[in-house]
């Protein structure tokens, strides 16, 4: 099914599945050197490996000879993927460098498409835009761009307990983003005592943050109300929503949500916790398994809801979650004449 057709169907509202940004694919540890692997998201298969410097290719999956899939059975030769096909070599520009049977005059016109990879902190994204338009920015730096008490701690790396992988879930990433605009959820599905309250809010043309407040004596838009946890969520574009914890834990959480086909999308969970004292793998372990019992509830939610536009909404939950919506409209191109979200925020 194509993806570009999907809005055709169904409720216009509802959001599409070919939103632009930045999405996660994996982590690093995910791609060792010398492995060429198969990727498939936003319908399109692809193929993965390092080139020779180590820095990470995604590339079209679909070899343009005859179509061998190059991310089954491809191998790396210097930088470039080679077809386990015919043993045509394409390079990181998707260029057909070498053919072993006609070496002198490799194949100038074909091309095979190349998605602009990001690699940090032990995250993998890629930058997808259904009109082919190039990246703006980076993705965020989650140790220092949402919220500033994390600049002076320390972390583990995500690797290796703090990488859980969700696949295949019948969810759409939108809803995922909509958790920043959600403290009410927090008292049902996560059995907080108190209903959380919004502490801090803002929007730039790339992030929607807000701080939300645990505890009976944060005030709300009062960040300075009291010294208790709080929940910061800076939001980067539909398919990345980066948390910090303060207060009893400062631990910092990504959620990358990317779509797989249209009704599908794989999770990715990234934790990274602080570095204490006493810290071993058995309690690395431990605190682990408490960081991330909290997200099979809100899948439970996600994977079963049904998209509301315009939703229903009450005064402490209604501007913040009218401008999210509002503030999402950029992140999905009009495809097939139809804008998603058009009565977004309306
Ligand atoms: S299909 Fe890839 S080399 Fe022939
Ligand atoms: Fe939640």
């Amino acid at each position: 099914m194509s993806l570009a057709a999907e809005p055709r169907t169904g409720d216009r509202l509802r959001p599409h599945w070919m939103p632009t940004g930045w999405f996660q694919v994996g982590w690093s540890t995910d791609f060792p050197q010398g492995d060429v692997r198969p990727l498939r998201y936003f319908g399109s298969e692809l193929v993965a490996y390092r080139d020779s410097g180590g820095t990470l290719r995604i590339l079209d999956g679909h070899c343009r000879h005859l179509g061998g899939h190059l991310g089954y059975g491809g191998r790396v030769e210097g930088d470039c993927v080679v077809c386990p096909f015919h043993g045509w070599h394409w390079n990181p520009a998707g260029r057909n460098t070498h053919i072993p049977y006609q070496p002198d005059r490799p194949n100038k016109a074909r091309r095979l498409r190349v998605w602009p990879v990001h690699e940090r902190d032990g995250v993998v994204y890629i930058w997808h835009d259904a009109l082919g338009r190039k990246p703006g920015s980076e993705p965020p730096n989650i140790f220092t761009d949402v919220a500033p008490h994390t600049v002076a701690l320390e972390y583990h790396r995500c690797a290796p307990y703090g990488q859980i992988k969700f696949e295949s879930l019948t969810l759409h990433p939108q809803l995922v983003v909509e958790n920043a605009a959600d403290p009410m959820h927090f008292r049902f599905v996560h059995g907080v005592r108190h209903f959380p309250v919004f502490l801090r809010r803002w929007e730039d043309e790339k992030h929607w943050f807000s701080q939300i407040g645990f505890g009976s004596r944060w005030r709300e838009w009062q960040p300075d109300s009291h010294d208790g946890d709080t929940l910061s969520i800076l939001n980067a574009g539909i398919g990345l929503s980066y948390t910090a914890l303060s207060g009893s834990l400062n631990t910092l959480i990504l959620l990358g949500t990317t779509p797989v086909d249209v009704g599908v999308s794989d999770m990715f969970q990234t934790v990274f916790l602080e570095k204490l004292p006493g810290d071993d793998p058995e309690v690395l372990r431990t605190r682990m398994a408490q960081a991330t019992a909290q997200l099979p509830n809100d899948i439970a939610i996600w994977t079963r809801q049904r998209f509301e536009e315009p939703p229903a909404l009450a005064s402490a939950e209604g501007r913040a979650f009218r401008e999210l919506r509002r503030w999402s409209r950029r992140w999905y191109p009009e495809i097939d004449g139809v804008a998603p979200l058009a009565g977004a925020g309306a």
